[in-house]
């Protein structure tokens, strides 16, 4: 039998329950075996393989979730930042159809490389090609729920359905199936019913975009949607900004899982979500980026900074520090992932180490950290990032994956949609 691999992370900040102590972790395999306060001592006697870090005063976070965005967009970033919806759309919808599995790998693990870089271990996603999505995840070592985009306005809703069905096998321990209808204006109640009668019974999760624009408030409501049964699935719902009273009440009275985009719905001019009203009603929140070609990166550290300030402008005056803390743990879980989003005995080790000996996190007192992470730090402080014991990320390497052929293969399939080769 192969030993078991024993990392230890040596005179840390440890971030748990929304608190900064300082110690050390010991990781076996793929799960925290412990969680030490004071520095590490090694008094074991033990032979087996060790990897230590000194991590000098770190700070040790459970990895990021990022809930909602859809990864191989990344070649779409900075494709159209001030187009209307329409010309945006008419651009987009032109390269995707030249995208096939190939590019869907490549912008997938790219995609990977950014987030990683940023602290992320787990996201949500809502595209096609499903099979290519999936093995990126599986050899970049990250954890995703990846969910087949489904429209039926063409006519081909039922392809697309069939093929997301074919897909749900692709289900393993980091990467989850569930199925992706768009939104309630690109899927008619018929489809939505076929969709949330299916997720019932094979007890999958479900995406959809919901009341993104003030276009698509006028259009319906929450409860216009009840009749088809989507909220009776295990459903993440996506933006949420154009809600009412009755549309919140519904997300709390069907458990909804969340994912906030406010920078995406910035840059799309569609406004900033009830966030404060939210958090009081106790709803489930996370937070996502969308996809780059709408945010444009897949930074979730600027989404608490940017949520953070804009709620003073608009009046909400929501505890920002109580979203980032349980942004973990609530991302993980509404992604699916039961055992991750916490720096506990037991978990698993997805954790996320940020420098806080640079100097914009002076002065560097634990009970300031938050604060500094928040409003002063940024993703670019991230040093490493590990799923399941492994370094994803570290010191600017991407240690699972040769980072120059993701970034001349990307290239290649980007010019390709450009139609210059
Ligand atoms: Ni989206």
């Amino acid at each position: 039998m192969e030993e078991m691999k024993i990392t230890v992370l040596d005179n840390a900040c440890i971030f748990r329950d929304g608190k900064f102590h300082y110690g050390h972790l010991i990781i076996a395999g793929k799960y925290i075996e412990k969680v030490g306060s004071g520095s590490f001592e090694n008094d074991s006697g033990s032979s087996e393989e060790m990897e230590y870090h000194d991590l000098n005063g770190k700070m040790i976070l459970p990895g990021f979730a990022n809930t909602h965005t859809h990864s191989p967009m990344v070649v779409f970033r900075g494709l159209e930042d001030f187009a209307p919806l329409s010309k945006w759309l008419r651009k987009v919808l032109k390269r995707e159809a030249k995208l096939n599995s190939d590019s869907v790998y490549w912008f997938t693990l790219l995609a990977q490389m950014e987030m990683a870089s940023k602290g992320i271990t787990t996201f949500g996603d809502m595209y096609f090609h499903l099979d290519s999505m999936a093995k990126a995840v599986n050899e970049f070592g990250m954890k995703a729920l990846l969910t087949r985009g489904l429209v039926d306005m063409d006519g081909n809703g039922r392809n697309r359905l069939m093929e997301n069905l074919r897909e749900l096998s692709l289900s393993g321990d980091r990467v989850r199936i569930g199925l992706g209808p768009h939104a309630p204006y690109t899927c008619s109640k018929e489809y939505l019913e076929e969709i949330s009668n299916i997720a019932k019974s094979e007890g999958v999760k479900v995406m959809i975009h919901l009341l993104e624009s003030p276009e698509e408030r006028e259009d319906y409501t929450l409860r216009d949607l009840v009749e088809t049964g989507i909220f009776e699935t295990d459903l993440i719902g996506v933006h949420l900004v154009q809600v009412d009273e009755d549309d919140l009440r519904i997300l709390k009275d069907y458990d909804v899982g969340i994912a906030l985009c406010p920078v995406s719905n910035a840059k799309l001019w569609n406004g900033f979500p009830p966030v404060d009203r939210m958090m009081n009603m106790g709803l489930k929140l996370s937070v996502g980026t969308d996809g780059a070609a709408s945010n444009n990166s897949l930074d979730v550290w600027k989404e608490f900074n940017y949520m953070a300030l804009v709620a003073r402008i608009v009046n909400e005056k929501f505890d920002v520090y109580a979203l980032f803390s349980e942004s973990f743990e609530n991302g993980a879980r509404i992604l699916g992932f039961e055992d991750t989003g916490k720096i506990e005995e037991g978990y698993r080790a997805d954790l996320t180490i940020v420098d806080s000996g640079k100097v914009s996190y002076f002065p560097n007192v634990p009970d300031r950290l938050i604060s500094h992470i928040l409003f002063s730090g940024n993703s670019g402080d991230v040093f490493a990032t590990m799923v399941d014991g492994v370094w994803i990320y570290y010191d600017g390497n991407f240690p699972t994956v040769d980072e120059n052929e993701i970034k001349r293969n990307a290239l290649k399939e980007f010019e390709r949609l450009e139609g210059w080769v």
